[in-house]
């Protein structure tokens, strides 16, 4: 097995006193796809934070490429192609859609993605790209903030909740737009309340119970373990 392109080893992630990630281990293989799922303060988006570098880990290891990224600001990570979606989209309503964009292409200017290209993607952002984000639905700002993303050329993509508050439409076209991702041999890291859909999408599945990791495995093993699907699936 070649070296995964992503892994954490062991981290930890406290808010003051309040432990909210303890000990989680993972890894990904580049051109992979892992789904972290688990309920509401699982401590999901806090896995995030410590891996792009929003928050400073109490314990363990971040490597990209096997090289020990831990103590690199976030835009370091960017420049290196770790690039975060977050939760909540963190759009800038003002600037229009292509204002948007080209900040997202700031950091990787060299390789990134050009505009039309992104646009063949993401066709709904290209009939909008003049007018301000602010004035885009909840599920094209999501788009929005996914293309700010990819325009970097990342090669590593963690998204936090993408598919959160949208209606079920535009939850379809946000998983079609993932599955595009994948294809093009792009690796993700997908956080999830939607645990079945991210479960369908990913190789792997790290299911957090209160900051730790409970549950590991193949994806499509995770959808047929009855103490997962009890807990997080559920019935369809
Ligand atoms: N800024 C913060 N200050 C204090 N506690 C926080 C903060 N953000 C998250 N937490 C706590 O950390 C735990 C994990 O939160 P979070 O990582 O946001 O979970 P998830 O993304 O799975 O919903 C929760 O108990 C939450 O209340
Ligand atoms: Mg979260």
């Amino acid at each position: 097995m070649s070296e995964p392109i992503l892994s954490v080893e062991s981290l930890s992630v406290s808010y003051g006193r309040v432990e909210a990630v303890r000990d989680v281990s993972f890894s990904v293989p580049e051109g992979g796809m892992v789904a972290l799922v688990g309920a509401n303060g699982a401590g999901k988006s806090s896995v995030l934070a410590a891996v792009s570098g929003l928050m400073r880990p109490g314990k363990g290891t971040v490597r990209l490429d096997g090289r020990d990224i831990t103590r690199w600001p976030a835009h370091r990570r960017v420049g290196a192609g770790l690039v975060l979606v977050p939760e909540g989209r963190q759009i800038l309503g003002t600037l229009t859609v292509a204002e948007n964009l080209a900040l997202g292409a700031h950091r990787r200017r060299a390789q990134a993605v050009p505009a039309g290209e992104l646009y063949e993607l993401f066709p709904v952002l290209a009939e909008r790209r003049d007018l301000p984000a602010g004035a885009l639905s909840g599920g094209e700002q999501q788009m929005l903030a996914i293309a700010r993303a990819m325009i970097s050329r990342p090669r590593v993509v963690l998204m936090d909740e993408p598919s959160m508050g949208l209606a079920p439409k535009m939850v379809d076209e946000v998983f079609g737009v993932i599955d595009k991702i994948r294809a093009s041999d792009v690796t993700v890291v997908l956080v999830e309340q939607n645990a079945r859909r991210a479960l369908r999408t990913a190789d792997t599945g790290h299911v957090l119970e209160t900051g730790a990791i409970a549950h590991s495995g193949p994806a499509s093993e995770l959808l047929k373990d009855p103490k997962v699907v009890q807990a997080y699936l559920g019935v369809e």
